[in-house]
């Protein structure tokens, strides 16, 4: 055995459930150890209390998962969230995977449950092992769980809004360009997306308004810590591109781009 695969999580010892099976994990999920996880900005996206919202969350117990590890059942160490969609159903605008990615999915599965429409595939919006458990496979593992969950719920795609882990290193570079590198291999660098790549994911298009987060100047500083005191594009640590900046306007707006992937069962 070679250190890295001694270094494994060992699948059999990871049980994932849903928040439906146990509920007691809710408050888990969003710990101060998992917020750590995310630069606190993308924890200000207006569309995410529509999903994460404690009412809105309950529509979706059966797709927020939960990872333990089973010698230390009642601790948390990962976790997925999922949302079925109308997709192709013939609903107005819904021929392609849109352009607002992880936003507009959010959008969309409000819309269906407001309108009583039926899903017809399941978005991810998120995997996040914490801090001490990553590089032993667990993502990987979470990914496959996602996928196991919507198949047994009667569905058979999977489509990520995926934010490639290493890009915040590189803002600079075009997304386009960062998500189009492979290795020697043929595998793409970025490390999550090598991950759903190899999971059997198929790299449908990007989504280059994924996550769109609009503040005032305060605000801004109050998530980063830092003072904005020029115009124009400014690199932010842990964002994948610039966040826009005026100061007239007193505002600042991040746009980050994803890459849809889709995983078919
Ligand atoms: C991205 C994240 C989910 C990966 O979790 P993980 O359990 O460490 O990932 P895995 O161990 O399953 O590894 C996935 C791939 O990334 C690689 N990888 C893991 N940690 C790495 C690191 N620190 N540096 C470089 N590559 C790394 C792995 O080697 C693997 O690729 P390989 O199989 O080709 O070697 C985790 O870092 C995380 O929770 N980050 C914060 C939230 C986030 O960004 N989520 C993704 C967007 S939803």
């Amino acid at each position: 055995m070679t250190a890295e695969t001694a270094q494994r999580f060992p699948p059999e010892r990871l049980a994932v459930c849903t928040l439906a099976e146990r509920p007691e994990l809710r408050a888990q999920l969003f710990s101060a150890e998992f917020h750590s996880a995310w630069p606190e900005f993308v924890r200000h996206d207006p569309a995410a209390s529509l999903y994460y919202g404690e009412s809105a969350l309950d529509r979706y117990l059966d797709f927020a998962l939960a990872a333990v590890d089973k010698d230390a059942p009642d601790r948390v160490i990962a976790r997925g969230f999922s949302v079925p969609i109308a997709f192709r159903d013939g609903t107005a605008g819904r021929d392609q995977l849109p352009l607002g990615g992880w936003d507009a999915v959010i959008r969309w599965a409000d819309a269906d449950w407001r309108a009583g429409r039926r899903s017809t595939v399941v978005s991810a919006l998120e995997i996040t092992v914490l801090a001490p458990y990553r590089g032993r496979g667990i993502a990987q593992l979470m990914l496959q769980a996602m996928i196991a969950n919507m198949w047994a719920r009667g569905f058979g795609d999977l489509y990520a809004p995926l934010r490639p882990s290493d890009k915040h290193k590189e803002p600079l570079v075009p997304f386009a360009d960062y998500v189009a590198r492979t290795r020697g291999d043929g595998l793409p660098e970025d490390p999550w997306l090598r991950a759903h790549v190899r999971a059997g994911g198929r790299i449908v298009r990007i989504a280059p308004y994924s996550m769109v987060i609009p503040g005032s100047l305060a605000e801004w500083s109050e998530w980063t810590g830092m003072d904005f005191a020029r115009n124009g594009d400014i690199v932010v640590p842990g964002a994948l591109a610039p966040v826009h900046v005026s100061r007239e306007a007193d505002h600042a707006v991040y746009v980050e781009p994803n890459l849809w992937v889709h995983h078919r069962v």
